[in-house]
């Protein structure tokens, strides 16, 4: 098991059960990888430098403000939402807005009940405990994770057979924060012990950009307006592809001798790591041009299109789908994947004539029938 002492830095991909597959590899991946590991400085501190999820982050203030009030910790909270738009951020500015110490680890690292136990134990009154990925938490884990979170209790069997008895250790009193891409995958007892739930949402390019501008200034690289904005709207909703893009371009802009990021040269960087101006890459091109050649459009089944473009169909929902239903590219209807005519317009192909009228239809359908999604 691992776990890491917070003071909030780096977390490498192996101690949050990334694997080393290809879309990690994609400049525009969402998961933390190598290099990112300067974004540790990027990162804000503090609720007033956290920019964007304007939602969640006034509720939280007013959850913040009134624990310390009353003097008591702040109760369990669930964030959920894509990779990328800051969860673990989020927890770090909650430990620090509440003055207490935090410890990261993630659900796959956490193979044993004794790996929890001894995390559990090591925490101090009011600490927060974040777990990332928490929907991949071990059954028998989770378990024991139940009384913990209601009554800061640790209930272990020690031995087998009928020497075996069950001791209680009490806790301190702690916050989980859990971090998941996919709530639904939470069972419900374990979603049902979270006071807070917060959704995260995909930022907009004018927020995007203010976190570029911040994190420019904080690298000491003069950035314009328009050359922020070009990385932001290229940058899929997501905060950790804009510092990504930002040094990737800082680097051309260093090679061209220029003073500054503007958008001819933010232009020309990312045309050079064929991101269009949507922010979309080869992948998720291949991936609507796949609909179109083999499946006439669609629909496809998630398992047989991501069978033909070799990714991994959790790989597909979590972070090829979102940005692109974001943008109305794609469509999930309850016989599969579609895309719409807004992508044949984007990849420059002729839409079939009855595009149109299908793509309604299927919403339609997918209404009328109340049915959820294949995937
Ligand atoms: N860096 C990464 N995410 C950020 C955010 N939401 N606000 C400010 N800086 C960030």
């Amino acid at each position: 098991m691992q776990n890491h002492d917070m003071d909030f830095g780096f977390i490498d991909d192996d101690s949050l059960g990334l694997g080393d597959t290809d879309f990690e590899n994609r400049i525009v991946s969402t998961s933390f990888g190598v290099g990112d590991e300067t974004e540790v400085s990027l990162r804000p501190r503090r609720m007033e430098e956290y920019i964007g999820q304007d939602k969640a982050k006034e509720n939280l203030t007013v959850y913040i403000e009134a624990a310390k009030m009353r003097g008591d910790s702040l109760d369990h909270v669930l964030l959920y939402g894509p990779p990328g738009l800051g969860k673990t951020t989020l927890s770090g500015i909650i430990a620090a807005e509440m003055g207490v110490n935090l410890r990261v680890t993630s659900g796959p690292a956490i193979e044993k009940q004794g790996d929890l136990a001894a995390l559990l134990t090591n925490l101090n009154q009011g600490d927060v405990l974040f777990i990332d990925e928490i929907h991949r938490l071990p059954r028998t884990v989770e378990e024991i994770l139940y009384p913990a979170m209601e009554d800061f209790a640790l209930d272990i069997i020690i031995g087998k057979g009928p020497a075996a008895r069950s001791i209680r250790i009490d806790l301190p009193k702690f916050t989980l924060i859990g971090a998941t891409t996919r709530a639904g995958q939470l069972t419900t007892p374990l979603r049902d012990r979270f006071g807070v739930l917060l959704k995260l949402e995909l930022y907009t390019p004018e927020q995007l950009s203010e976190i570029v501008k911040r994190s420019a200034s904080i690298l000491g690289i003069p950035v314009s307006e328009d050359g922020a904005l070009e990385i932001a709207s290229r940058s899929r909703g997501t905060p950790r592809i804009a510092n990504r893009l930002l040094k990737r371009v800082r680097d051309f802009a260093m090679v061209q001798g220029r003073s500054e990021i503007d958008e001819a040269v933010a232009m020309f960087a990312l045309e050079r790591l064929e991101i269009d101006e949507l922010g979309l890459d080869n992948t998720d091109r291949r991936m609507m041009e796949a609909i179109i050649q083999f499946y006439g459009g669609g629909p496809v089944g998630l398992d047989t299109l991501a069978a033909t473009i070799g990714e991994e169909a959790i790989t597909i929902e979590d972070v090829y789908e979102p940005y692109l239903m974001q943008l109305g590219f794609i469509q999930r209807t309850p016989r599969g994947r579609c895309v719409t005519r807004l992508a044949y317009e984007h990849l420059g192909l002729k839409p079939p004539a009855s595009r149109q009228s299908r793509d309604a239809n299927d919403q339609l359908k997918f209404f009328e029938e109340g049915i959820s999604d294949e995937g």
